[in-house]
């Protein structure tokens, strides 16, 4: 079978790495990819929001499934544009459809899905400019610190968490009458502030089954001992320690299955990956967000991970046939750290050569945000190499990953030293 790969991060080249080891593979691309997906399939130089040329790549290289990375794409729609077209009908995609990927790009819509099926979240409320007031006055009921959603997709950057209560009736104010995150903030979620440490946990379903994936916890925070600007993330470990076996059956059972449930009484079909974003508070799971995708760079620790065989299960879901599969896990610890560009995640320079890659050893250097110039590896992005490795527990993986990072260098190259720290 020929794959696309939509996307062009540490996530894609995670994915690109395990589906090209697939017996069951012909061809794989990747659009747009990096200077790390290239060495596993053929990169497409298409941007994966243009869905037209998405078509017509699929079309010119027979391409039977598609696996979409970012979530922009799904929730533009991506996997409705295939549906409605006669050509690409029977194309995979893996992603869900525009409506549910309102999980991740709606703070709104997800609280009400949640609600709806009595999966455990903070208490809410949403406000618009009609009802501002409101929103001042439902600060007021509530304990600091103060937590503040932008309803849309804002890169990340869309949650506030304030301290003070004239601070978070200015920001307020900012985000929907200023319209801080432009169209994102026109409507804004007032959520209950949790107290717990975070984890994230996925699946990987056809709408009816699904199959877990290991779970991970990934470092958001530019700065060590995570403090400073949040960043896409800045490494990851998998499995969690403290996910014991008692509180991974409680995220199952009050998380996982009411949302597969759920969704098949809301009639949403879902074909893809979910991605829960739970804090532990107490013993209690909750859950603080759901994306429509994987985490990055969560796979870089989830995908190292999987022994079976990826492709295989993710065909069983575009055939809704997932309840057919198992799927099983190396018994090892995996860990990433992320080298960014200094400066990121505010302005950074790109096109720096990156030495010492050929160097590394026992670690996998999945490439984020890399290019080719002038037949050098050169940095093109904020985060540029998530360098992964396993160990028997996450702190041999850690040191495995430290080791070669000495190896490795560019112009304002940083990286946190203390992934783990908190463990
Ligand atoms: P989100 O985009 O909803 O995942 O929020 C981004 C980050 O804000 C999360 O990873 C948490 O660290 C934090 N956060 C979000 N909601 C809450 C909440 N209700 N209580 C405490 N922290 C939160
Ligand atoms: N690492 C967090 C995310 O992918 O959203």
């Amino acid at each position: 079978m020929n794959v696309l790969i939509l996307g062009s991060g540490g996530r894609e080249h995670a994915l690109a790495w395990k589906i090209a080891q697939s017996s069951l593979l012909h061809k794989l691309f990747i659009a747009p990819g990096n200077a790390g997906t290239m060495q596993v399939g053929t990169n497409l130089a298409i941007n994966p929001t243009n869905f037209e040329l998405v078509k017509q790549t699929v079309l010119e290289n027979s391409i039977e499934l598609v696996v979409v990375g970012p979530e922009d794409s799904l929730v533009k729609g991506i996997h409705d544009f295939f549906l409605n077209d006669a050509t690409l009908k029977n194309v995979a995609v893996i992603g869900p459809q525009k409506y549910a990927a309102q999980l991740e790009g709606s703070k709104e819509f997800a609280k009400e899905f949640m609600v709806r099926h009595s999966i455990p979240t903070a208490a809410y409320k949403s406000f618009t400019t009609k009802n501002l007031e409101e929103g001042y006055q439902f600060l007021e009921t509530l304990n600091p610190p103060y937590v503040l959603k932008a309803d849309g997709l804002a890169a990340g950057k869309g949650v506030l968490i304030l301290n003070n209560l004239e601070e978070a009736k200015d920001e307020l104010t900012e985000m929907l009458t200023h319209q801080k995150f432009g169209e994102a903030s026109s409507k804004v979620v007032i959520e209950e502030f949790l107290d717990g440490i975070e984890l994230s946990c996925f699946v990987l379903t056809d709408g009816k089954s699904y199959v877990n994936l290991p779970n991970a916890k990934d470092y958001k925070r530019i700065g060590e001992g995570n403090v400073g600007l949040n960043t896409g993330g800045m490494g990851a470990i998998s499995p969690v320690p403290f996910a014991s076996t008692a509180f991974l059956k409680k995220i199952e059972e009050q998380v996982i299955k009411p949302t597969i449930e759920g969704l098949q009484k809301d009639d949403i079909p879902y074909k893809g990956f979910i991605f829960f974003g739970i804090i532990k508070v107490g013993d209690a799971p909750k859950v603080i967000e759901y994306n429509c995708r994987m985490g990055d760079p969560e796979t870089e620790v989830v995908i190292p991970r999987v022994k079976s065989d990826f492709l295989e299960l993710l065909i069983a879901t575009g055939k809704n046939e997932l309840h057919t599969k198992t799927i099983e896990f190396e018994n090892k610890s995996a860990c990433t750290v992320m080298l960014v560009s200094g400066g990121y995640p505010e302005a950074y320079k790109k096109e720096k050569v990156i030495f010492g890659l050929d160097k590394i050893e026992n670690s996998i250097p999945f490439h984020a945000g890399t290019t080719i110039k002038e037949n050098k590896i050169v940095t093109n992005g904020g985060r540029v190499i998530a360098v992964t490795s396993y160990g028997n527990n996450f702190k041999d993986a850690l040191k495995q990953s430290y080791q070669n990072i000495d190896k490795i260098s560019f112009e304002d190259m940083n990286f946190r030293k203390d992934i783990g720290f908190d463990l």
